[in-house]
């Protein structure tokens, strides 16, 4: 089988690239990706000798309609995890967002449709908006979409376009919404890495605002496996919940990381607050449990953060170049 991992540079697909290459002997993998500054080369220049040859690697924009026909039409699956991800990013600059998130997706729909390829598209919890944090209720897959930033209302449209492609078109396409991944080869911009990085350089963690604000927290590894299943057996036109019942505050999150650290748990500033920031995010995962499967294995956060901890102190080489520029930018954000 030949899978196209579209941003297979990036954080997730780099795990999922990883994943495949480990784990399915009988799949070849063609990563397309640009290589914006969230693209790291370092991130797949790691793969075993044995798997090279499974593994091609290509330069390029998901809205380049005529090397996205070329390669969608060598391919049996796509999964599709490019995008501008960041919403702090997406806040001083939204064009990129638009740019990636909806019009590269329609390239890559029109291909897939013309190649009648089957086609997964990675989206987020974030499409849905943000619930109160004294609220019992969670995210399900009829949650009507409410999305506050621009990146969030991106991929909301993205989504849409998928939908709209299975009836219009015939395209078969599956969707997964999923909460906050950590793991390794996270981008040093998203919180968790950067407080982690910001420990090892000696900076006290930051929190935007009171610091109250609830993410579902999963490890990477849990959303692929449920990648993975929802590509061999997920229902065409269905999208599908990923989380691991994982709500952590963001104070709970840091004074984790500050024990394991060894610091003590409130050693932590509070800075300017992201404009719209989603108070909670939590994901009612039962159709992915009932109709796949699916469980979730790194349900021990404080051991999957442990691990992550390592990860960044052992690849100081693939952080350390990126670290002065990314606190730069946040400097003039204030945060
Ligand atoms: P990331 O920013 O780490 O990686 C994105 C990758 O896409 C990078 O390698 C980048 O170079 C590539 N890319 C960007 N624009 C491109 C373009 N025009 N053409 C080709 N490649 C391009 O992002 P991530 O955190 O790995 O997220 C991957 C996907 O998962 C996104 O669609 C995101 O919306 C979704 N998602 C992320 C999370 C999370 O917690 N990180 C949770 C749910 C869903
Ligand atoms: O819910 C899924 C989403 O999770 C994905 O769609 C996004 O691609 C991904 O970036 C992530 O979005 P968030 O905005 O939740 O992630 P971020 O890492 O930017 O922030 C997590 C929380 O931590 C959020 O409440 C803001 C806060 N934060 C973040 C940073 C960078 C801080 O308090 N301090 C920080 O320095």
């Amino acid at each position: 089988m030949k899978i196209l991992v579209t941003g297979g540079a990036g954080f997730i697909g780099a795990n999922f690239v990883h994943t495949l290459l480990d784990e399915h002997e009988d799949v070849d993998v063609t990563v397309l990706d640009k290589f914006t500054y969230a693209g790291n080369r370092g991130s797949l220049t790691d793969v075993p000798e044995d798997q090279v040859s499974r593994l091609t690697i290509v330069e390029g924009d998901v809205a380049d309609r005529d090397l996205v026909d070329d390669l969608v039409g060598e391919t049996d699956a796509i999964v599709h995890f490019a995008a501008e991800s960041h919403n702090d990013n997406s806040l001083n600059d939204p064009f990129p967002f638009v740019q990636t998130n909806l019009v590269g997706t329609c390239t890559l729909l029109e291909a897939a449709r013309r190649h009648a390829t089957r086609f997964h598209h990675i989206s987020t919890d974030e499409v849905y908006g943000d619930l109160e944090l004294d609220d019992p209720a969670k995210f399900t897959p009829e949650t009507p979409y409410n999305p506050s930033s621009p990146y969030s209302s991106s991929k909301a449209g993205s989504d849409l376009m998928v939908r709209a492609w299975v009836r219009s078109f015939g395209v078969e396409a599956t969707i997964s919404n999923c909460s906050n991944n950590y793991g390794p080869y996270q981008h040093i911009e998203k919180f968790i890495p950067r407080m982690i990085t910001n420990r090892l350089r000696g900076v006290r963690p930051r929190l935007y605002g009171d610091g109250l604000n609830v993410r579902d927290w999963i490890h990477v590894r849990d959303h692929n496996t449920a990648v993975w299943e929802i590509l061999m057996n997920g229902r065409i036109g269905e999208t599908y919940l990923i989380g691991a019942d994982g709500e952590t505050n963001n104070r709970e999150v840091v004074a984790v990381l500050n024990e394991l650290m060894g610091y003590p748990a409130d050693d932590f500033d509070h800075v300017t607050d992201r404009p719209g920031h989603d108070l909670r995010y939590a994901i009612d995962n039962t159709k992915l449990r009932e109709e796949l499967g699916w469980e979730p294995h790194f349900t021990d956060f404080r051991s999957g953060l442990a691990d992550t901890i390592e990860w960044y102190t052992n690849h100081e080489a693939w952080w350390a170049p990126l670290k002065e520029q990314v606190e730069a930018k946040y400097a003039a954000e204030g945060h």
